[in-house]
């Protein structure tokens, strides 16, 4: 029987509600599949920060790192000052853990729940890479003649070819693996004749930001051109990808991008997806502690009512066991959560779903 140490951070809000059903699930599918989950909870978020005046301690970080995966529910209260706990917290060990890939799969479940007219399941399959650990989120910058008419406020952005590359590298990488040789459903006849097998999508803002993106843009072709033939190669602005994953979300297979721009893409993403009911993501050091989030937030206003969606969170605890190389019973939960949103569910958002957060955590084990 494989087993796995997981640390478990259900943090605030809505949080320890929606990991209670993630859990629920993982442990069904760990019966299923013959796998042993061995959690270890970790207790930080706003009320730890109100109570200790400390966000997260050094050795707790210390600790975090020895785990292969790390499940996160939501950090943020709002009675904590917007910055203290995200910084102190999730873009710490985002970096601290060199977690330099931030993984989002957009994928419609039911057309029902698509705000997009006309849209289906088939049209709303992409991934979006997103750099996690460089752009405008190093906190590099700085205020001079703060509070002054005179103030100057700069926020460097960071781009380090390493960062950049390995970054892209995961990218095309991803993209190779993602459809298993089949090749992608958005490529011409005379591109697959030509080998090509799935399309990586460079997002970027080369007419403006001409230092950051030359560089995106010199290593994404080095790199594609070497020793990525069988992946094609596109560019989009950002501005032109928010109106295109609205219009014509059928053109994307994966995206790669910054972290500022993955961070806005990756909203919009998860509202063509059906909300932040069912989106979730992954903070991933290919080679060590990641973490697996929903990415809805701490939902204050849901909180302790069992209203709120966990297959956020579920789908969470999927792409954990998908990183963790159990592929089986990854695939087993994504069947699970398609079929009790195509069969079941009112709503992916909170409070009208027709089920309770524990009921909706039931279903999905139940349909494992
Ligand atoms: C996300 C979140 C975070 C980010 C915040 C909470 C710091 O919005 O994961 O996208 O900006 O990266
Ligand atoms: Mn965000």
């Amino acid at each position: 029987m494989k087993s796995y140490p997981i640390a478990v951070i259900a943090g605030d809000g809505t949080g320890p509600e929606v990991i209670a059903e993630a859990i629920k699930v993982l442990e069904a599918a760990s019966r299923k599949f013959n796998l042993k989950l061995d959690y270890t909870r970790y207790d930080l978020g706003g009320a730890r920060y109100l109570r200790t005046k400390e966000a997260m301690p050094e050795s707790v970080v210390e600790e975090l790192r020895k785990f292969p995966a790390i499940l996160l529910g939501a950090i943020g209260h709002p009675e904590v000052k917007p910055g203290i706990l995200e910084k102190g917290i999730l873009l710490r060990l985002r970096f601290e853990l060199e977690q330099y890939i931030n993984l989002r799969p957009v994928k419609l479940y039911d057309a029902r729940f698509c705000p997009l007219k006309d849209k289906k399941p088939e049209d709303i399959d992409f991934v979006v890479v997103r750099e996690n650990n460089e752009g405008l989120y190093t906190g590099s910058g700085g205020f001079v003649f703060k509070g002054t008419p005179h103030e100057i406020a700069i926020q460097e952005s960071v781009n380090t070819r390493r960062g950049v590359e390995r970054c892209l590298r995961y990218a095309f990488e991803y993209a190779r693996q993602r459809r298993q040789g089949q090749p992608w459903r958005g490529l011409k006849p005379e591109e697959i004749a030509a080998g090509k097998k799935a399309q990586l999508t460079l997002c970027g803002k080369t007419n403006v930001l001409t230092y950051a993106f030359d560089l995106w843009e010199r290593a994404f072709h080095a790199v594609g051109q070497k020793d990525f033939p069988d992946i094609k190669r596109a560019y989009a602005h950002v501005d032109a990808t928010t109106m295109w994953l609205v219009k014509n979300p059928e053109w994307f297979d994966v995206i790669v991008t910054d972290n500022m721009f993955g961070d806005i893409i990756t909203d919009l993403g998860a509202m063509v997806q059906g909300g932040m009911g069912i989106a979730a993501g992954g903070n991933i050091n290919p080679q060590g502690a990641s973490m697996f989030e929903p990415i809805g937030g701490s939902a204050p206003k849901y909180t302790g009512q069992g209203v709120i969606n966990p297959l956020a969170a579920i789908c969470a605890g999927q792409m954990m066991l998908d990183f963790l190389g159990e592929q089986a019973s990854a695939q087993a939960i994504e069947a699970a959560v398609i079929k009790v949103t195509r069969e079941k569910i009112k709503s992916l958002a909170a409070g009208k779903m027709g089920y309770t957060t524990a009921q909706v955590g039931d279903l999905v084990a139940a349909a494992l």
